[in-house]
């Protein structure tokens, strides 16, 4: 059985995401989606809330499986006896830390690949990170995550503005 690992923040998971993870999912007999931590992020979702956004979003993938694991990619992969990690490629600003990531892992674990499927046009230039941005400035994010999660990400959008305002 082919096995593919899709690791990333997921915070949250924007329709750029979940692209990719419906094109692995036709690629691959089992796709595990892993939010994980990347520690040069604050989050806004803990890793269960963001573990939950996403089951949500894949419920019709049944080939998908959601998981969240707060250690070394690398050593996760060898855990699930998984030898691919997926990954979206956007603009080349992407490249350089992926490339470093890809060398990393494959050193920390020598049987692992890493896959780059290249983000569709329409979401060259989408991230959790610019939704966010949007979202505290009011700004309408419906374009850009699945429906299934707007409600969750409008409130806690509008929790930080309100802490931030007090
Ligand atoms: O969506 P992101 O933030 O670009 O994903 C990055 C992520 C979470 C996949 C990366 O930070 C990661 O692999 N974190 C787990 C810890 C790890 O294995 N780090 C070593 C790779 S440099």
């Amino acid at each position: 059985m082919k096995i593919a690992v899709y690791p990333g923040s997921f915070d949250p998971v924007t329709n750029g995401h979940l692209n990719i993870i419906e094109r692995a999912a036709r690629l691959f007999d089992e796709v595990i989606v892993c939010v994980m931590v990347n520690c040069e992020k604050k989050p806004l979702f803990t890793l269960e809330e963001r573990k939950s956004l996403l089951k949500r979003v894949t419920a019709h993938l049944p080939n998908v499986k959601v998981d969240a694991h707060a250690g070394l990619l690398a050593e996760y992969a060898k855990e699930q006896q998984c030898c691919t990690i997926i990954k979206g490629l956007r603009a080349g600003s992407d490249f350089e830390k992926e490339f470093q990531m890809a060398m990393i892992n494959r050193k920390l674990n020598p049987n692992l690949e890493s896959l780059f499927l290249t983000a569709e046009h329409q979401y060259m230039y989408l991230s959790s990170s610019a939704v966010k941005e949007m979202g505290v400035y009011g700004a309408d994010v419906s374009d850009f995550l699945p429906p299934e999660i707007l409600v969750e990400f409008r409130e806690r959008i509008r929790n930080i503005r309100n802490h931030k305002e007090a």
